[in-house]
Formats: structure tokens, sequence, C-alpha cells
């Protein structure tokens, strides 16, 4: 996690990296600071909370420099604090770094330092030995003293480094965390990802694992592990800077929830041919492939592994194929019954969240064919994958996610059509009602969006409730989990998910009267089974607010409001039935007057395991 924002050129660095870390605090906002080369020393402010309170103690003009450093913090080793915030400095503050990651053995570099060099520590941080030990070996060259530093660090980590003696001058390193390098004129920057940059450029070096970049004002120079010059091709940006701004919405998890119509639209578009075909620019799996594949994992964490126990049943129905969806931080330590015949399928908005990371790699060193579905573009998990389908839903900032959910679905959906044609699994009328089905979403989603209204009045009624319950059968109960997860993170209500056939086996017994349970009832072939679940429920006086296809009223007998989405195939339903249930977790927190884009303990980009 942690944002790391670098700049150097002329003036004026203050401005530049403040305005970068505002963008990054997705990765973080419990603590910030900035370090400044300024007459010949490194001048290092820092404050726990918000940039806002770190904006706070910087304003005099004599604060500012033509280069610097500046980091945005998520807690892992100390508190949030203002002496645990980066930067760190070494003991006379003549280097100064910013870390993102984690530094496995810094306890054993610690005693060292303390052994024989005498240095005392100020932080509880790991980051703190990656300045002393800097600081040790830097005799007028920064990138060998980097070098040398680098060698002795274990874990994760993107570092941003400057040295007093060398105020006009980053050097930065990247293993298992992001870093790009922004191309300026007359300036360059470093940052953690390609947002906190856009207002400044729209070129990019993507910077590779255990690659070393050097930048001055004119010039970026990038060193790969041997210390041999790397030509990197550069990245140009092609989406809005705008997209990253709310333009008008109170949040950005309401704008986001808003832009659903266009990234379903987009990662629909980009993937089906006039002629209905689907799509495979990128794409290197063949027939025999596909058809070689005995198992698929989709392996993720959070919302897109409630993306995944969808597409298990998507995929198993299309592709006639087992699926095992599993939580990525799981996944890697139970040896899973991985081959040359597996499919691994990861799911990531960011690209960058280490579990998913970690469990992809596992799964190529046993052998198994990987295809991503990512938002980021050039993040790590597409860059290790053999293939990516990429959601189009552009850059998702507040930390509950929505946009990037419905359009993993709709890779979901591509994926199990395009593998169950190339098979014969799914025959032209399967594959063109779908196609058809996919292409109404859009519009569909719009006109739940039309209903924001009622939903935010059924919001201002139980926004003070403690307990809700989610319910559901089949891809219902996928939907489910990712309703309450929506709801837990932004309100702090203490939400719950459950397959409705499973309630009977004990959670039952948390029934009671005023109970609210959220009942999704869109599957057509399990609606009676799912009213007679509610119907248990309401039995204990459970209150419920069901959410079904216009249409199906049978639904209103036993629940006390009901939701309409509009009808459609249940295959698709998952992706409607969602979004009500994010407009409700939005306006729930809203009443309660929690800070929705960034929730507490918690981070858009999840780089730690
Ligand atoms: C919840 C949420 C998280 C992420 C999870 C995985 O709203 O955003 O649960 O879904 O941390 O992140 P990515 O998709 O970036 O791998």
């Amino acid at each position: 996690m942690c944002g790391i924002v670098g700049f150097v050129g002329r003036d004026h660095a203050k401005e530049k990296i403040i305005d970068g870390l505002k963008r990054l605090e997705y990765r973080g906002y419990d603590s910030a600071g900035i370090a400044l080369p300024i007459n010949g020393k490194i001048e290092i402010r820092k404050h726990v909370g918000e940039i806002k309170n770190l904006e706070k103690i910087i304003g005099d003009a004599d604060y500012d420099s033509s280069a610097g450093i500046g980091h945005t913090r998520w807690a892992t080793h100390g508190v949030p604090s203002d002496v645990n915030a980066h930067p760190h400095g070494n003991s006379d503050n003549t280097i100064a770094i910013v870390h993102n990651g984690i530094i496995e053995n810094y306890q054993e570099i610690k005693e060292r330092l303390v052994k024989e060099y005498g240095i005392t520590f100020k932080s509880d941080t790991d980051s703190e030995v990656i300045a002393h030990l800097i600081g040790v070996f830097y005799k007028g060259d920064l990138l060998e003293a980097v070098n040398k530093a680098v060698a002795e660090m274990r874990g994760a980590y993107a570092v941003g480094a400057i040295a007093a003696a060398e105020p006009d001058k980053i050097v930065a390193v990247r293993k298992d965390a992001p870093l790009v390098a922004g191309i300026g004129k007359g300036c360059n920057f470093i940052a953690s990802d390609i947002p906190a940059l856009l207002k400044y450029v729209r070129e990019v070096y993507l910077i590779e694992n255990n690659e070393t970049v050097v930048l001055t004002k004119d010039d970026i120079k990038i060193y790969d592990e041997k210390g041999n010059t790397v030509k990197r091709d550069v990245f140009h940006v092609t989406w809005d800077a705008d997209a990253a701004e709310k333009e008008g919405y109170e949040h950005f998890m309401l704008k986001e929830i808003h832009e659903q119509p266009k990234g379903i639209y987009e990662t629909l578009t980009r993937r089906i041919n006039d002629d209905g075909t689907i799509n495979l620019d990128g794409i290197s799996m063949t027939k025999e492939d596909i058809e070689g594949f005995n198992k698929i994992y989709i392996v993720a964490c959070g919302t897109a592994y409630h993306a995944g126990l969808v597409g298990k049943l998507i995929i198993e129905k299309m592709a006639r194929v087992p699926v095992e969806v599993d939580i990525a931080s799981e996944f890697r330590y139970r040896d899973p019954f991985v081959d040359e015949n597996t499919l691994f399928i990861a799911i990531s908005q960011s690209g960058e969240t280490l579990d998913t990371l970690a469990a992809l790699r596992e799964a190529r060193k046993k052998g198994a064919r990987i295809l991503s579905v990512v938002n980021v573009v050039g993040s790590s998990v597409a860059r290790e994958s053999d293939d990516v389908f990429y959601t189009w839903a552009g850059p998702e900032i507040a930390v509950a996610s929505t946009k990037a959910y419905t359009t993993q679905l709709i890779c979901m959906y591509l994926i199990g059509l395009y593998m169950g044609s190339t098979k014969g699994t799914v025959d032209k009328e399967l594959y063109t009602g779908m196609l058809e089905e996919l292409k109404a979403l859009p519009d569909k989603v719009e006109r739940i969006l039309q209903n924001e209204e009622d939903i935010a009045a059924l919001a201002k009624q139980y926004h003070r409730r403690e307990q809700v319950f989610f319910i559901g059968r089949g891809l219902d109960s996928g939907v489910s989990y990712e309703g309450s997860l929506k709801l837990k993170e932004i309100s702090y209500i203490n939400s719950f998910a459950i397959a409705a056939g499973e309630l009977k086996h004990g959670t039952i017994a948390l029934m009671e009267e005023e109970t609210l349970v959220f009942a999704l009832a869109t599957q057509d072939f399990l609606y009676e089974k799912m009213v007679s679940n509610v119907e248990e429920i309401k039995a204990r006086g459970a209150r419920i607010v069901a959410v079904a296809k216009e249409g199906r009223t049978e639904i209103e007998k036993v629940a006390d409001q009901v939701i309409y989405i509009p009808d459609c195939a249940d295959e698709v339903a998952p992706v409607l039935a969602v979004v009500p249930l994010q407009i409700f977790a939005y306006y729930v927190a809203r009443y309660r007057g929690c800070n929705i884009d960034k929730p507490k303990n918690l981070a858009k980009s999840v780089t730690v395991e």
C-alpha cells in the first residue's frame, strides 16, 4: 500500500508532490509527508492524518525546492503517527526515503545498524532502515548507495531516495510494488501509479521488478538488476485525466456507480466484433489450449473474489469445466492441484494486490496458464499473465469497488461464452441470446440509476441499523456477498451474507423481530424456493427488502419492500442486482456521516500480505 511521488525539475516541487499525493490517497491516508533538499540539508515535514493536515504545516514560501519526494501512508509497522509517517531520514538527514511495501528482514538490519554504527532509530517502521542503510553506504553517489542497500533488503518495495549532496537527483527502485517514471519537459517524476502524474505528464515508463531508475530534470535512466542500462518503450496514457476527478459528484463512489453503464459498454464493445464474434486481440490462448484445460481456478480478493463467485457458475455452465474460486491469500498456502492443464484466472482491479500476485506466481510455478482480468493497464498482474482481459471501467478511485466489479462480471461472461463456443458447449442460440442480453445491460443499469432516490429513501429509513443480512440462491448468493461487503466497508454496519438455503442450518437463530434482511430473488428457476426461504425468516419477524425482476410480484406477499430491476436472463441478473445494493450502501454511509471514499482502516491497493 502507501503512495509515493517524486519530482525533479526547476522549481515548485512542493506543489507537484502534494498534488500527486492527493491523487494517491486511495493507496492509504493515515499520514503523509514530504522531503525537500534545501540549502544543503533535507527538510522533512510530515503529519498524521490526511494530506490536508500536512498542507497546513508546509504553507510557508521558504519551504520549497526544485526536487523532492512525498508519501501517503497505510500503516503496516508502527501506528499512524507523525514520527512513523514517511519520509524517513538517516541520522543527520542527509538522505531521505519514501517506501511502499514491507522490508521483511528489517529487524535483522536494524540490529546490525545499531550494533555496528550506533544508529538510533526514531520510528517503529520497517522503512526507516532503508534511509540508514543508504546513509551508511553513501559516499557521494546515491545510485551506488541505493544499490548496496537494496542488496541487503528482503521483501517488497518501491523506494524513492534523495541525498542532500545531490539535490537535483532522485533514485528509485522497485521489487513487487508498483512504480512509474513520468516524462515531463525539463522535469521528471516518479509515482506509485499513473493518476498521480496525469496533471503534468501523459508519457511514462513502467518500471519493472528489480529495476532502478535515476531521474534528473532532463534525463531518466533505467537499470536492470545487474546495472545494465535498460531501453524501455514510452507508455502513452490515453485515458482522460478528468476521469479521475469527481465531476460534480459528492463522492467518487457515487460517480463510479453512475459510470457503470459506460464501463460495461466499453468492456463489451472492445471485445465484440460487428459480426457478433468475440474479439480476442492480444489473447494468445488457442482452441487446443481451451480444449486441454481440465480445471479452472479463479483467484482474487474482496470484491474481485465476489466477481469470481459469479464467474464460477457462468464459466462452468458455459464451458462445462470444473471451476474453483479461491481467496488469493488462502490459495498459495494450501498446495492446490494445479498443473499444465489448469487455467488460472486472476481477477484484480488494481493489478497490484500482493495476495493475488503471489497466488498467480504459485500457479505459474506449477505450470498453469495465466489469464487475468485487470483494470489497470500495465499493472503487475497484467504483465505477469499470459493473456489479459482488461475491464474498461476507467480509473476507480473510491476505496469501495463498484464499476470494477460490474465490468469484471462482464469479462466472466465473455470468457465463459468464448470458451463455451470454442468447445461447442454453447450453441448458437445460447450464444446470440447471451450477447443480446449483455448488450442490453448498459441501458438497464441506467434505468436502475434513475431510481436512485427511492433507494436513498430506503437507506434513510434503515441507516441506523447495526446489523443487516443479505441472502440469495445460485448467482444471487454471490451478489449477496458483494452487497454485504459494500455496506460493511463504508458504513461500518455489521452485515452478513449467506446462501439462503443454508440459513436454516444455523444462522436463522439470529432472526428476530425487525432483523433487516435483503433477499435477492432474481433467479427465475429458484424463485419459488427463494420465496419459501423468505417465508421462513418472515415467520421469525424479520423485515425483508427483496430485489426481484420486474413482473415477479409473488415476492410482495412476503417482503416488506421490493426493489425491482429490469427483466433479463437469469445469467446476467447479477450485473443489475448489485447496483441497488451499491446505492443503498452509499446512502446509508452518507446518512451515517462516514468518510465514504476513504473508509477507516482500508486502502485501495493492498500490496502487503
Ligand atoms: C472492496 C474492495 C476490495 C478489493 C480487494 C481486491 O470494495 O475494493 O475488497 O476488491 O482488495 O483488490 P483488487 O481488485 O485491486 O485486486
